[in-house]
């Protein structure tokens, strides 16, 4: 059917507040009455549960400089005694977890991101990978990772980092045009990309980019000719976030509104041309944001609808493991619950010293926003859900799985009338041009979605 309303129609409907749904619930959902105890509880529990296999997480906040766009959990550079300090209660954390893991389960996944893990010396990143890996057997190829602010970074620092192990390595560009970096506090690359982009090769490291599109000076031409300088290094997956503007989180951001940001309509068009850019030079689109190779696995789990995701991004059914994460504000993702450690450093390194452990919030899921859980998760990751498909997965009838979650067949009927979906008894389909909207159709299937107050970013 063809779609009767017009964009402007479309993005003031749909372009409101809605979760992001890299958790379910999202992490303002979670509250204080979790606490060291239930996350001990549920560490013990999740050795029984489904995945088996091991994540970690590890939460370096520290930056050089902070960006003004950021929406991340980054403090300005401490001392070194400080660094020094806060690794020693990371490495105390984890052998506090680890010594109530199953010791027969497997590393699927190690992923350190930040603030800037590379903002501290690299020999913190190797003792760390040591440590972990000096306690459980990995998978066949374990993914472990690190996010780089490629500023800072000089030759000897990109093969110390390869050196340690790390095998994908995710450089955060977020765009080449250094008027737009200026406008945010960000320096550009201190290293060609194209001589990082060398060493990395070499070294057998797979490569992603990171961009963000929707800052001040970003034109439609002007992040297209970003995308095409990454296009032509030939990156392993190319990531395009969309600005997320919470100022209530960061008040730097605020900083942002001051120059000015790009109205909804060029974001929208920024979106939509650099997809069709990427898609032309052979990329996969996954999900909203991300694009890789025809041959990278996240394309083939797509294809067979058993694309994952978790705080850290995608993941495959081989690489997803229960999550267990480490450092200041860090979320651990099991499966019955989420655990969130203290916000502030000077907390953190206190709490652990004291009891190992620094839990200040989280949310315990019921059996039915699990069951939500998986149907939010398969529309976000496979932008399509087929209920008979998640029956057989959860061992639960379409009826019980409807029945735990928001769904309501007129509002997907008027999801359909506006072009955004195609829907039956079986399946829900988000259509290829409103994949934007994906999270409005997970929102519309989110109990915890009626009469919520919460504070969310808009889609575009
Ligand atoms: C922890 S940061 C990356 C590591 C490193 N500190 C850097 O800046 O390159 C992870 C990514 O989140 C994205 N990001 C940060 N703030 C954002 C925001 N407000 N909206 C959308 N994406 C954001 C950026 O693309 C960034 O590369
Ligand atoms: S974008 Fe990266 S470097 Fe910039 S403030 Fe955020 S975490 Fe730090």
């Amino acid at each position: 059917m063809k779609n009767l309303v017009s964009k402007e129609e479309l993005l003031d409907k749909y372009n409101i507040p809605v979760p992001r749904y890299t958790s379910y619930p999202p992490a303002n959902h979670f509250t204080e009455e979790v606490n060291n105890s239930t996350y001990l509880e549920v560490i013990k529990a999740s050795n029984h549960e489904s995945p088996r296999d091991l994540s970690f997480y590890i939460h370096i906040p520290f930056c050089k400089h902070l960006c003004f766009y950021c929406g991340c959990n980054s403090f300005p550079m401490c001392n070194p005694a400080r660094i020094a300090d806060y690794i020693a209660a990371v490495k105390k954390e984890i052998e506090t977890v680890t010594e109530h893991l199953d010791k027969d389960r497997k590393i699927a996944q190690i992923h350190y991101g930040g603030g800037s893990p590379t903002a501290i010396p690299v020999h913190y990143l190797r003792e760390l990978n040591e440590l972990l890996l000096s306690k459980f057997e990995t998978i066949e190829s374990p993914e472990i990772a690190v996010e780089c602010h490629p500023g800072y970074l000089d030759a000897s620092y990109w093969e110390s980092l390869t050196e340690a192990g790390f095998n994908r390595i995710s450089i955060g560009v977020q765009d080449f045009n250094t008027a737009v970096l200026k406008g945010v506090n960000r320096r550009p690359s201190l290293l060609p990309m194209e001589q990082i982009f060398k060493h990395l090769r070499q070294a057998g490291v797979r490569i992603n980019l990171d961009f963000i599109y929707g800052l001040p000076l970003q034109t439609v031409e002007s992040f297209q000719e970003t995308i095409q300088q990454a296009i032509a290094l030939n990156p392993d997956r190319i990531v395009t976030f969309s600005y997320a503007h919470v100022p209530w989180v960061n008040k730097l951001q605020l900083k942002l509104e001051e120059v000015g940001l790009p109205t909804d309509a060029v974001k929208n068009q920024i979106q939509q041309t650099i997809h069709q850019q990427l898609l032309d030079a052979g990329y996969e689109a996954i999900g909203m944001d991300h694009f890789v190779r025809k041959e990278d696995p996240l394309y083939k789990a797509l294809s067979n609808q058993t694309l994952h995701r978790n705080f850290q991004g995608y993941c495959t059914r081989e690489t997803t493991g229960q999550v267990y994460a480490f450092g200041v504000t860090a979320i651990s993702q099991l499966t019955a619950a989420y655990t969130q450690n203290v916000k502030d450093i000077p907390s953190y390194i206190e709490q652990i010293n004291k009891e190992g452990l620094a839990t200040t919030k989280g949310y315990v899921l019921n059996k039915e926003e699990q069951i939500t859980r998986e149907v939010i998760t398969s529309l976000m990751c496979n932008c399509s859900l087929n209920w008979n498909s998640l029956s057989e997965h959860l061992k639960l009838s379409v009826a019980e799985i409807k029945q735990a979650t928001a769904y309501n067949e007129a509002t997907l009927q008027s999801f359909a009338a506006d072009g955004l979906i195609e829907w039956d008894e079986q399946q829900i389909i988000i259509k290829a041009d409103a994949l934007h909207w994906v999270r409005n159709v997970a929102a519309s299937l989110d109990k915890l979605m009626l009469n919520n107050s919460k504070s969310y970013s808009k889609p575009i």
